[in-house]
């Protein structure tokens, strides 16, 4: 990945509007969901990120054909005449683990590189082998390759340890093509899975209880392509409101703000004492507050406060007045912007699995490095409150699931700036 830096210059008031876009978390499975039936697919609302175009490689690896036009996406299945993944291509994406289930149920083969351990935790696939095996896929390891064969796969029941959302997601689509009914029980309820299954149902396959912790698929011999508009990504929307609310002169309002997939996130927001006011469906206006309040946060699946956002608040709980604490439930390895944030002078401490974050402190730029596309999220909020100039490494992560994010930040006046950067590459 080509490496950038950008150079975030603090303290200057942010105001104006900003638009979510599409859920990067959305799209990926949908790419996936193409290979089940071949023909032509038409996505809109398709967050140009980095992550998206890695999938989307994937696909042409594969034989598929696409192109975008603005945010509309078409994908063009036909041509697929390959059930392998390289490595190389597989390596840049976690979210490469999503092609195992439509792959096999569609050619009864595929051949998918173990997506290895990430930065932020250990990320096993497991809950994804041994789901599909109760589907009646035969996987084996062959050197670092997940190989899966089926004649066709059958409906079964699956009862899942933990309600992992690609597990969750890649046992839908495998279920789609399958022989009978299939039960996902201790499902994940993210509306990301909830989506899929929308994408799933227009496509032919009949689906119950998406959403809920048991979801029922029941399969069909063959599937036809569909169109549909991809939900706004919550977690952009969390990023914004956080970051609209930590200059006491920001006048920011939010589009698209997708209210119902936040209710978690806003609960704490408000317990901290963050005002929004909400204009019709989708539209938060944000006043940001000169004090907060200290908060406990402990994550953990949807409907619960999500992973992808703590790091996010705990930029913002450095301005509470207070001892603050997060744990996190889902990832071993979430917490190490916290050691880039202390680089700010905030004050973090972490214990295992748990920070202890003590507010207010006054934070100051200084070169840091992002971790992770979360962290690295963080580090631009908090830069942007920073005194002086920070400078955030490995900034080309942000960009897998934030498109555009500096040129966006730019339209409220914030000052970021995005240079090469040699040093940063992998
Ligand atoms: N887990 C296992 N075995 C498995 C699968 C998961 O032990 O086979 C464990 C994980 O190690 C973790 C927990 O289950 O402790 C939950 O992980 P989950 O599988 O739900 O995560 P994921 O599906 O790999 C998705 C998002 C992540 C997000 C998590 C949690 C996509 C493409 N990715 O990952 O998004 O953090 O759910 O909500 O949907 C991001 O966007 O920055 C990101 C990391």
């Amino acid at each position: 990945m080509e490496g950038r830096k950008y150079i975030v210059k603090g303290g200057r008031p942010l105001k104006g509007e900003i638009s979510v876009k599409g859920a990067k978390n959305a799209v990926l499975p949908a790419i996936s969901a193409t290979l089940l039936a071949p023909g032509v697919y038409e996505f809109k609302n398709v967050p140009l990120v980095r992550d998206v175009f890695c999938m989307l490689n994937i696909l042409s690896h594969l034989g598929a054909s696409w192109k975008v036009d603005e945010d509309t996406l078409y994908v063009n299945t036909e041509g697929i005449h390959r059930v392998d993944i390289p490595y190389e291509l597989a390596s840049q994406i976690r979210a490469s683990i999503l092609f195992l289930g439509a792959l096999t149920a569609r050619f009864g083969e595929a051949v998918v590189p173990l997506p290895g351990g990430c930065q932020i935790g250990k990320r096993p696939v497991n809950f994804h082998q041994s789901g599909l095996e109760k589907l009646s896929a035969e996987i084996t390891l062959d050197h670092g390759n997940l190989v899966a064969k089926a004649k066709r796969l059958k409906g079964a029941e699956v009862v899942l340890d933990f309600p992992s959302v690609t597990a969750t997601e890649n046992l839908m689509m495998a279920a789609s093509l399958a022989e009978g009914e299939t039960v996902i029980k201790n499902a994940a309820r993210e509306p990301e899975v909830f989506f899929l299954a929308e994408l799933l149902q227009r496509m032919g396959v009949e689906i119950k209880g998406a959403g809920t912790e048991t979801v029922i698929i029941k399969g069909r011999k063959r599937l036809k392509p569909a169109k549909i508009k991809i939900i706004p990504d919550r977690i952009e929307a969390g990023t914004f409101l956080i970051l609209a609310s930590l200059h006491p002169e920001n006048e920011i309002t939010i589009k698209n703000f997708p209210f119902e997939y936040l209710e978690a996130p806003l609960l704490k927001f408000q317990e901290m004492g963050g005002v929004l006011e909400r204009k019709g469906k989708d539209v938060a206006k944000v006043y940001p507050q000169r004090s907060y309040r200290p908060i406990e946060i402990s994550t953990s699946p949807y409907p619960g406060f999500p992973t992808d956002l703590q790091p996010m608040f705990a930029v913002a709980l450095t301005q509470a007045e207070g001892l603050s604490i997060i744990r996190e439930n889902l990832f071993e390895n979430r917490f190490l912007y916290a050691f880039e944030l202390n680089r700010l002078s905030a004050n973090i401490r972490v214990e295992g699995q748990t920070a202890f974050i003590q507010g207010k402190t006054r934070l100051v730029g200084s070169p840091v490095k992002a971790t992770d596309l979360r962290a690295g999220a963080a580090l631009v909020i908090a830069g942007l409150i920073a005194e002086n100039t920070t400078t955030i490494y490995r900034a080309e992560l942000i960009e897998r699931g934030y498109e555009k994010l500096p040129e966006r930040l730019r339209e409220l006046s914030a000052e970021i700036e995005v240079e090469p950067c040699a040093l940063c590459e992998a």
